[in-house]
């Protein structure tokens, strides 16, 4: 059973209102001298992955209250939901099944009485055999050559996935195939992809699983024409053209062939449909071998989720302490900071995966919440950031917990660099929490031989407070494998900050409005007529858009 608890009516929460009043002014810095265990005692592994949450503001107690918090909002009846195939994805009457999605065991997942299993992998070994072909140089476009190019056309989770893991997963890269991705609707994103590739050995994808997007539609179509401008006849498309969607229909409609359709199921989340058949510029990119092995590192993570207790729960624990932070600390957002280059859109990926699941005002009985929800997610690679934003995280008057990710092994060991990188992660990770004490400030100064004049004057800027709580996330190295088990586990801590909240994680409304309003927008933009029906702000805006263009 799905349950619905407003988690401010639990016990657990009373006490840890209580418990935040009482510890809220300890430093981390005292927590570490007065325990030289702490390292030991909030940390965790899994395989490859170490979770060092230890620079965290909690005590034992703290731990332990949350843990009680997700057991009273019923987390464990919840994910069993989730993994059996209930309609947890209430306001569409969808399961939510990407578990099965990476399912190696081959045990039975059922979503209606039925056991979706077969399906996922037979669409799995459409993957397999499509990605080999292509990675292979057998499957030739109209004149023969093989294909060294893909052009993946989706919008969202249609895109940001592949584009996350092809970036992440470089290191093993195809070196035939070169992959671009095309999502917005800014026809430049098009053209300039089109400017650099050649018609007789580029592949596109469509992707989109309702097939109707009109970003997804628009390039799609656009790409069409210019293959057909090239190519002259219509029978080439079946070479060039294939789509990754739930919609039949609307994929022989656009004229690709069902044949080159590769299939998945109202019951995978667009944001999180990169383990379906919208993977298949990744298995073509990095080989199938390499995207099984991100599979596999993910259902890695789907079992450990499932079965480990939850005060040691890698998800379980990352989403309590964002809920610690957010409902408790009133932290108003979340870094994500790898210190890994080739993970350079993970923030982007987990924007929408985060944002679209857990950005909700009403909770699951219907009402208005009367407590914060989602957390603004955001960062960028280190150590590019140290340059950019850290002076407000450590010096800015807002609380922003980070987790810190990266590799102990570079797939580059050229020189020192890797290093260098990793002793920016220790430095900074250790600076956010102790900060420099006004005395340490004023020695320093003094050592450099300032004057007491100077001392007094600068002084107060040079002082940070620290205690600024981060979660160190170490693995040994970038492999598919464990970078499907952080997804995994990323979309795991989403799930359970979404179940304490009371909210539904799994369908998306508030994009509807937007584009609803665009649909309406677009014929007026082409008539001749003022455009009067809007606010006057919008009527205003719309007007001198058409003057521009007229003059
Ligand atoms: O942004 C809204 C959304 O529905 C996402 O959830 C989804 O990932 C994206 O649009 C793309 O949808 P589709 O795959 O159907 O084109």
């Amino acid at each position: 059973m799905f349950p619905s608890i407003n988690p401010t009516t639990t016990q657990a929460w009373a006490k840890l209102t209580q418990h935040y009043a009482q510890t809220k002014d300890h430093h981390l810095r005292d927590a570490f001298a007065a325990d030289p265990q702490r390292f030991e005692k909030f940390s965790v592994t899994f395989e490859d992955i170490l979770l060092d949450y230890s620079k965290n503001r909690i005590t034992q107690e703290t731990t332990q209250l949350l843990v009680q918090l997700a057991e009273e909002c019923g987390l464990q009846e919840a994910i069993e939901a989730m993994f059996t195939g209930e309609k947890i994805n209430f306001t569409e009457d969808r399961a939510v099944l990407h578990v099965a999605l990476r399912n190696l065991s081959g045990t039975p997942i059922l979503e209606d009485g039925k056991d979706v299993m077969p399906e996922v992998n037979r669409v799995l070994a459409q993957v397999e055999k499509f990605s080999n072909a292509v990675v292979n140089g057998a499957w030739a476009g109209y004149t023969g050559k093989p294909i060294d190019t893909i052009v993946n056309i989706g919008i969202g989770g249609s895109d940001l996935g592949p584009v996350m893991v092809t970036e992440a997963l470089k290191a093993y890269q195809k070196p035939n195939i070169t992959t671009y991705f095309v999502s917005n609707v800014d026809g430049t994103h098009i053209a300039e992809t089109l400017k650099k590739i050649n018609p007789e050995t580029t592949l596109f994808m469509i992707a989109s699983k309702t097939f109707t997007t009109q970003e997804t539609m628009t390039n799609a179509h656009s790409a069409r024409t210019w293959f057909l401008e090239q190519a002259g006849d219509e029978e080439h498309i079946k070479k060039h053209f294939v789509a990754l969607s739930t919609n039949a229909q609307a994929v022989a409609e656009f004229g690709i062939d069902t044949q080159n359709m590769f299939g998945f199921w109202d019951w995978v989340g667009g944001r999180y449909s990169l383990w379906s058949a919208i993977g298949l510029s990744i298995a073509c990119t990095v080989g199938y071998e390499n995207f099984r092995e991100l599979l596999a590192g993910a259902h890695a993570m789907d079992n450990h989720f499932r079965k480990t207790p939850l005060e040691q729960n890698l998800p379980v624990i990352l989403a309590l302490l964002g809920i610690w932070y957010n409902n408790f600390y009133e932290a108003e957002s979340h870094a994500l900071l790898p210190y890994d280059q080739y993970m350079h859109r993970f923030a982007a990926y987990f924007q929408q995966g985060d944002m679209e699941s857990n950005g909700k005002y009403i909770d699951r009985n219907g009402e208005t919440v009367n407590y914060q929800t989602g957390p603004i997610i955001w960062g960028e690679p280190g150590t590019n950031g140290q340059h950019a934003f850290y002076q407000l995280i450590h010096q800015g008057t807002k609380l922003i917990p980070c987790d810190f990710l990266a590799p102990a092994l570079s797939h580059n060991p050229i020189g020192d660099h890797h290093a260098k990188l990793m002793a920016n992660f220790f430095a900074q990770t250790e600076a956010l929490m102790n900060g420099k004490t006004e005395e340490q400030v004023t020695e320093e100064m003094q050592q450099q031989g300032c004057t007491q004049q100077d001392v007094q004057n600068l002084k107060a800027f040079k002082v940070f407070e620290g205690n600024r709580p981060t979660n160190s996330i170490l693995f040994r190295q970038l492999t598919p494998r464990t970078l499907g088990s952080l997804i995994a586990m990323y979309e795991h801590k989403i799930f359970v900050q979404g179940v304490i909240w009371n909210v539904y994680s799994f369908d998306q409304w508030g994009v509807e409005l937007g584009k609803q309003l665009a649909k309406k927008i677009l014929p007026e933009l082409t008539s001749t007529e003022e455009v009067t029906s809007h606010d006057s702000s919008t009527n205003g805006l719309i007007n001198q858009f058409k003057a521009f263009r007229q003059e």
